[in-house]
């Protein structure tokens, strides 16, 4: 970047590029099966309380501190004290694990492009994914070798995120225009679909029906947090670094609203396909709805490929669309992720984008094969639980308290409300003063205790330390270092 800072076109072409980071493969993906984990509708309240307490008022700072010191995170965190360097690259270092892992799914979607030339899941698409796709192990203790198809689907995949950066699509928003629409009017017509199928409004029922009993279990409220924070995009710089990118007097606090609601209204649509297919899967199964599916972390590729399957025509088609369309929508935030991680080091170092590209790309790869292997499903769903739960709720707790206590937070509201169209009242400064971070402390606390009476899936310790709380080490280690070292340029 020269001194002269990018900007967007528009404000039409800002909050398309926010939505466009915030919808993706965690709406479709990661939020169903989130909340079917945590129960269907023991989900939703948490889910929407985090929209609101944390969600929505952290968009705004996050847009709002990237306009007002145009600079992307670390640069942001370094201008209000130099200390907070290393903070702003640890949250930008969570978005390059996140894009490692992020890549896996990618990787499953090629595997499935491929087998909707023959629908070859017909038979049983739980068992399908489980045995035949992953060729899953027993646990993470057992790794297995890499499966030849997925590594396939990993190089496509970063194949396709080096391309489209050497392409320079910088126009993010012409791709949002297909990327985002097209992926709703599919869900629809699964949505339509599944809701004719028998059994669908049981599953429907789970997913609405709140149980509030649930509501006392700390791991349903970190999931929720963690959810939100992940699907907003917020606590791994991005939207600071969005932020930077708009004009001085830029609207701030109603873009930020729109996106919020926009993503989750995203997610909550398809809650719906997801949760009627589960209804029909557990009639046919003779199975209660939370007993349906085995594949956690994989349960969307369960659930639409029956949807799929269960079209009255077409089939091969739609199953086509659907899969290039998930990785198209993929693929856009894979590439919004390595890039808020490479910004930081281009920003400082002033090393070429496609250098640091490629070496990234260099790096990465060889260490997301582990999710290619036998035992890899299970190290992906330990990195996505650390990541999202601890090290966003982590980034986002302490964000809160950076600028509740270390940054002139009134001084920032006035000036958000000088250039916005909703008025922020004393109450986001309380929120994010008070409510938010205290919300989140306790529930991480509460959540780390019960993390060291029992492990996460009952997997091996060992597993959990060195894939969870190892991954969140090494990158603070590293983020120490990047903060340290002396740039080409003071940021
Ligand atoms: N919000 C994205 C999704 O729902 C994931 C994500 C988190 C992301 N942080 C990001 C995407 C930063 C782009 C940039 O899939």
């Amino acid at each position: 970047m020269s001194n002269k800072r990018d900007r967007w076109h528009s404000r039409p072409a800002f909050i398309l590029a926010a939505i466009g980071s915030a919808v993706g493969l965690g709406n479709v993906w990661r939020f169903p099966y989130v909340a079917y984990e945590c129960g269907g509708g023991a989900f939703l309240i948490p889910y929407f309380v985090a929209l609101f307490t944390a969600g929505i008022p952290m968009l705004i700072l996050e847009m709002g501190l990237g306009q007002r010191l145009q600079r992307g995170a670390p640069g942001a965190f370094a201008a209000i004290n130099k200390k907070l360097e290393g903070f702003g690259w640890w949250a930008a270092g969570l978005s390059a694990v996140i894009v490692i892992y992020y890549s896996t799914i990618l990787a499953w979607a090629w595997v499935y492009l491929y087998h909707s030339l023959k629908l070859a899941w017909s038979t049983d698409v739980d068992h399908f994914f489980a045995q035949e796709v992953l060729q899953r192990s027993t646990g993470p203790a057992e790794l297995g070798t890499p499966v030849w198809y997925l590594v396939v689907g990993m190089l496509l995949t970063w194949s396709a995120i080096w391309l489209i950066l050497r392409k320079g699509v910088r126009n993010v928003s012409k791709v949002v225009m297909i990327t985002v629409p097209l992926p709703l009017a599919l869900l629809a017509l699964m949505l339509i679909r599944g809701l004719t199928l028998p059994g669908a409004i049981d599953g429907i029922s789970y997913y609405l029906t709140p149980d509030f009993s649930r509501l006392a279990d700390p791991q349903i409220w970190l999931k929720a947090y963690g959810q939100i924070f992940f699907s907003l995009s917020l606590a791994s710089g991005v939207m600071i670094g969005y932020g930077s990118f708009l004009g001085r007097k830029a609207e701030i606090t109603n873009s930020a609203l729109i996106t919020g609601l926009a993503n989750c209204g995203t997610s909550f649509f398809a809650g719906f396909a997801v949760f009627s297919m589960l209804g029909y899967l557990a009639q046919i199964q003779g199975l209660p709805v939370p007993e349906v599916t085995t594949s956690g972390t994989g349960l969307a590729f369960v659930t639409y490929p029956m949807a799929i399957l269960k079209l009255p025509a077409l089939q091969v088609l739609f199953g086509l669309i659907f899969f290039i369309t998930l990785l198209t929508l993929g693929i856009d935030s894979a590439f919004a992720l390595q890039e808020a991680f490479t910004t930081g080091i281009h920003d400082k170092w002033k090393v070429s984008s496609e250098r640091l590209a490629m070496g990234f790309i260099m790096i990465a790869f060889p260490i997301s094969l582990v999710f290619t292997t036998q035992g890899g499903y299970y190290w992906f769903d330990i990195v996505d639980r650390w990541v999202c739960d601890f090290g966003l709720v982590i980034a986002g707790f302490l964000q809160c308290v950076i600028i509740g206590y270390l940054y002139d937070i009134q001084g920032f509201r006035k000036y958000l409300n000088s250039i916005s169209e909703i008025r922020l009242g004393n109450w986001w400064v309380w929120m994010l003063r008070f409510v938010t971070p205290i919300v989140l402390l306790v529930i991480l606390v509460m959540n780390i205790k019960t993390e060291f009476t029992g492990t996460y899936n009952d997997y091996p310790r060992w597993t959990t330390n060195l894939g969870g709380w190892g991954t969140l080490i090494l990158f603070a280690v590293l983020a120490a270092f990047l903060a340290k070292a002396s740039g080409k340029r003071k940021v």
